[in-house]
């Protein structure tokens, strides 16, 4: 089938155009992001590749039913960026890759706590600067701390085997118990006490209505004293204000290590590095010594893209085919 890709790097088509050695499609890559403005550049191709910040809305979808195509891979697990029910009704299926390399994420997560908790990213500028000085960068022992994962599906659940190995005490809160985090002596609390025993709490949950903003001032009002708060799942699951708040004061929160950010369309993905960033709440978050950002790399394996890149086209021939599988699809017309 013939394919337009959104929003492409240099890393997306190489590893779509290994995968597609073996499966024959038709790949048509943009390096523009997808919007309603662009859509019309996918007229004729019956599938459409879009990732996490390529704008799937109503006039989007419209304009890609009017141009001919019936289905939309997304090259990512999270689909909190599509209007689904719009997507259904142009008549538009649309599929996920629902795990690549829940392991990638994890671990990105387990380098963020590490970064913070032993300053590396200081110790990194100070060598380099012929500053050996000790100095402010203390860290603390990661056995023995409690760990509070919010989201204990496929990545929480990475996350909670790397930690055991930490020899750290595993909270969890999620509406879903896991089996295997059972089995791994994880314990089920609820947000509060999560919040109130953890040193560290790690975010896996996907962004919902229910989740945007989870963490705001009342829930950061909630959390133990110099605890640290990582985000790695989606940036709308915080309210960047009262965290910039939170850290300012340093009380509740002490660090804070993200993967994602809640505005970060228009400006992740791309080197800006020549220009003046806009935005002036990122830009504060990124003058605090205690907190890292990543740019939402966590997915981004050697593994993970080689895996993202023959399930999407996987789901594209098994489409064509008539076989779609079940648990790929986020929605498809009534
Ligand atoms: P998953 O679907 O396997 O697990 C999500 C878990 O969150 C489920 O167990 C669900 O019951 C739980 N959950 C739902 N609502 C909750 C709530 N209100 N409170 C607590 N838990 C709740 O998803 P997976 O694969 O583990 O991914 C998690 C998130 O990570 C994705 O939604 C995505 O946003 C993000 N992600 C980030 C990447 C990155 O590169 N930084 C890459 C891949 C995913």
């Amino acid at each position: 089938m013939k394919i337009a890709f959104f929003s492409t790097q240099a890393y997306d088509r190489a590893s779509f155009d290994t995968a597609n050695r073996t499966r024959g499609h038709e790949l048509i890559y943009h390096a523009d992001a997808l919007h309603d403005g662009t859509a019309p550049m996918a007229a004729s191709c019956g599938a459409v590749c879009a990732f996490v910040n390529d704008r799937l809305d109503e006039p989007t979808l419209n304009a890609l039913a009017l141009g001919g195509t019936h289905l939309i891979v997304l090259r990512s697990a999270g689909y909190n960026h599509v209007d689904l029910p719009a997507a259904a009704r142009h008549g538009l299926t649309v599929m996920r890759v629902p795990a690549y390399s829940p392991r990638a994420v994890a671990e990105h997560a387990v380098a963020l706590m590490l970064t913070l908790n032993r300053n590396i990213h200081r110790a990194y500028n100070r060598v380099r600067d012929g500053n050996f000085d000790l100095n402010g960068l203390i860290g603390f022992d990661m056995a023995g701390k409690t760990l509070g994962i919010v989201g204990t599906g496929k990545i929480g659940t990475a996350l909670a085997r790397i930690l055991t190995g930490f020899d750290c005490r595993l909270l969890a809160h999620d509406p879903v118990q896991a089996p295997d985090c059972v089995a791994l002596g994880v314990v089920y609390v609820d947000l509060p006490t999560l919040l109130a025993r953890a040193d560290i709490v790690s975010l896996h949950c996907p962004l919902t209505s229910e989740t945007r903003h989870l963490i705001d001032a009342t829930t950061i009002a909630q959390m133990k004293r110099g605890s640290m708060l990582i985000n790695t799942a989606r940036g709308a699951l915080l309210d960047t204000r009262a965290v910039i708040d939170a850290l300012k004061t340093r009380e509740h929160l002490s660090y804070l290590g993200i993967d994602v950010y809640e505005e970060e369309g228009p400006l992740f993905f791309a080197d800006r590095s020549s220009t003046i960033i806009q935005d002036d709440v990122f830009e504060r978050l990124t003058t605090f010594p205690n907190v890292v950002i990543t740019g939402h790399q966590g997915f981004l394996t050697r593994e993970a893209l080689a895996e993202i890149a023959a399930v999407t086209l996987d789901n594209v021939t098994d489409f064509v085919a008539g076989r779609p599988r079940i648990d790929r699809v986020v929605t498809s017309p009534a």
